[in-house]
């Protein structure tokens, strides 16, 4: 444990684009090489440090720069990181790597709207579509795409095993994380 290098995998995506879902997967392969990891999953934080928050851009702003100065103050302790919030703004990202320097690596969780609408895993696009739920990322709120992350994870076409051994090359290849256990 104590060679952890601190990092914050920085997801990014859709409703439905499958962060929460890799996310656990990526947990569960760092926790079986002896590895600490803890999640800011966006639904989670809603229900606490950022209850009360709705979905304006004001609010998205707050809960956000929420998230990342948990993530930093987590990362640079070394603690790795796995931040899934849809993030949609490019500006507020930003801050949040300039603030954590090389510990920030974006990950942008790529599906369509149509892909996650279809999904449609919690019934939401079906209410965005509707009317009845209304600022919904994607369907009548803006989701600003990442210009040059450091992975993308092309879940239309990949499975979230695939997406999630991908990330886990790239911290691999980046030496932050140990390597897997023999059998
Ligand atoms: S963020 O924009 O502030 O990053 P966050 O990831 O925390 O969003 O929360 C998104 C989750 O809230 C969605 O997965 C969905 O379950 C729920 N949700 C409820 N209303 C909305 C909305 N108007 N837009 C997006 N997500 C919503």
């Amino acid at each position: 444990m104590a060679n952890d290098k601190g990092f914050t995998l920085w997801f990014t995506g859709l409703s439905g684009a499958g962060k929460t879902t890799i996310s656990k997967i990526v947990e569960e392969e760092l926790r079986a090489r002896r590895s600490r990891l803890e999640i800011l999953d966006g639904d989670v934080v809603r229900e606490n440090l950022s209850k009360g928050l709705g979905f304006s851009k004001e609010d998205r702003d707050t809960n956000i720069r929420r998230i990342a100065f948990v993530a930093d103050l987590l990362s640079r302790n070394g603690v790795p990181v796995i931040t899934a919030a849809i993030s949609p703004y490019r500006e507020i990202r930003d801050e949040a790597r300039e603030t954590m320097g090389d510990r920030f690596i974006e990950v942008f969780v790529k599906a369509s709207v149509e892909v996650c609408a279809d999904r449609d895993v919690k019934g939401l696009y079906a209410k965005a579509f509707s009317g009845e739920i209304k600022e919904f990322t994607g369907v009548s709120d803006p989701y600003e795409e990442p210009l040059s992350p450091e992975i993308v994870l092309e879940t239309e076409t990949e499975t979230p095993e695939e997406s999630a051994g991908r990330l886990i090359a790239l911290l691999e290849e980046r030496q932050l994380i140990p390597a897997a256990q023999p059998a």
